[in-house]
């Protein structure tokens, strides 16, 4: 394959995505298509915008003529799919963006391929069409061990301070979807169109369904950049209910890793289950958080503890997640590579070094970049 579109290269994973596939594939040409929502800032790519195999296009994926003119035009082959409104609380406020975008912008899109690849000689030869999904459509697991006990499970992901499970089972590729928020439920419909294009058309799709990613670039309404930001201006760090609920963190740089094995290596039809086998309560990643802050920033350790403001709890909060990603190590070999309390450290510097992305981003600034840099092209 050599023609590669990738939708929502602008945001925080699709950035990492790009970057990957332009610097590791100089023979792929790498179209990054983009509505540049809130959510896409064109200023995450600025190291790697003026490569000869990249190219960025301003499209919204529900303009279903559009994607189909952009498809034929740069002949592509392989599509990895990452655009999407991805923020729960976006969710909960505003159903009908996430159903239209995450739904109807995947169907487009999945039509449009159609479309164009079967009008080919070769019709479904060579090509792929990858969607990039959410462990949030399995639902909720219980937190049966709100103590935790020792994960039967460690990858070079998991912390090296506790390796903690919060209950026996894990989500695997054979979880029930139940999502429970308008964001997880849209997530799961346009997974559902995804599979039913293979099953219906033939068309060479493949699924995966990551844990929760952090790292650099991320928009900081989602939890750890925001309370790194709020950590350094003193504001209060809102945790919804007790903040015992679990999540599961992966370097978001390892999930572009596994992004690449995948679309390269993977089964098509296939689902593969991506994570590191790294649990966390909410309220014990925020203390590692503000101890890390405030260690970078030369404050006492521990200090901003007090910003810390118990607030009511998201409505429908999942209270774990827990990701079984056994079968994409077995499988096609990955592994996670970093560990997590070298992730963290990583990406608390990054925040703190990056003070001027953060304001671009929490001012709005960063919405004019694609004007400045495209609108003469
Ligand atoms: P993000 O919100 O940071 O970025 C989304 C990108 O999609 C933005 O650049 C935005 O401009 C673009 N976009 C939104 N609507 C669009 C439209 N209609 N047309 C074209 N582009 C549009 O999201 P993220 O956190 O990077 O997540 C990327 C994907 O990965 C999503 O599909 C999400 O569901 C999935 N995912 C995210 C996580 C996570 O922890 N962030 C974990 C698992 C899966
Ligand atoms: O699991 C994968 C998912 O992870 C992705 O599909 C989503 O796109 C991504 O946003 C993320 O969803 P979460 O809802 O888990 O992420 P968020 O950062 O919003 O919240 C993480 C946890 O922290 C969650 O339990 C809610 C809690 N939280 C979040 C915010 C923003 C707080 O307690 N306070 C907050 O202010």
């Amino acid at each position: 394959m050599k023609n590669i579109l990738i939708t929502g290269g602008a945001g925080f994973i699709g950035s990492h995505v790009i970057r990957l596939f332009v610097t590791k594939y100089p023979e792929y040409k790498i179209v990054n298509l983009d509505k540049l929502t809130y959510a896409g800032n064109l200023a995450n790519l600025k190291d790697i915008e003026g490569e000869a195999n990249y190219r960025f296009v301003k499209a919204d994926i529900c303009d279903f003529e559009k994607i189909c003119e952009v498809l034929k035009e740069h002949a592509i082959d392989g599509i990895i799919h990452l655009a999407a409104e991805s923020h729960v609380d976006r969710s909960i406020k505003d159903p009908f963006t996430f159903a239209k975008t995450n739904v109807l912008g995947t169907l487009s899109l999945l039509q449009a391929a159609r479309m164009y690849w079967e009008s080919q000689p070769e019709g479904y030869e060579g090509k792929r069409f990858y969607h990039i999904s959410t462990d949030e459509v399995y639902g909720a697991l219980q937190l049966t061990n709100p103590e935790g006990i020792e994960s039967p499970f460690t990858t070079k992901a998991s912390s090296s301070e506790h390796h903690h499970a919060y209950g026996t089972d894990f989500f695997t590729e054979e979880t029930k979807y139940t999502p429970h928020s308008p964001y997880s439920a849209s997530k799961a419909g346009s997974d559902h169109f995804v599979r039913a294009f293979h099953d219906t058309y033939g068309m060479p799709t493949i699924v995966t369904n990551c844990s929760n990613n952090y790292g650099p670039y991320q928009f900081p309404e989602k939890l750890i950049p925001l309370f790194i930001n709020n950590i350094r201006h003193r504001k209060p760090l809102p945790v919804y209910g007790k903040g015992e609920n679990v999540r599961d963190w992966l370097y978001v740089v390892d999930h572009a890793r596994a992004i690449d094995t995948i679309f390269h290596k993977g089964k098509i039809a296939d689902t593969y289950n991506i994570g590191g086998f790294n649990e966390w309560k909410n309220i014990d990643i925020i203390k590692v958080v503000i101890k890390t802050v405030d260690r970078l920033l030369g404050r006492k350790e521990g200090e901003d503890m007090d910003l810390i403001t118990y607030v009511t709890d998201r409505p429908g909060h999942d209270a774990r997640y827990a990701i079984d990603s056994r079968k994409l190590k077995e499988e096609l070999g990955w592994e996670p590579s970093l560990q997590f309390e070298e992730g963290i450290e990583k990406t608390v510097r990054w925040y703190l070094e990056h003070q001027d992305w953060l304001d671009n981003v929490t001012s709005g600034d960063y919405l004019n970049y694609y004007e400045k840099m495209y609108s003469n092209r």
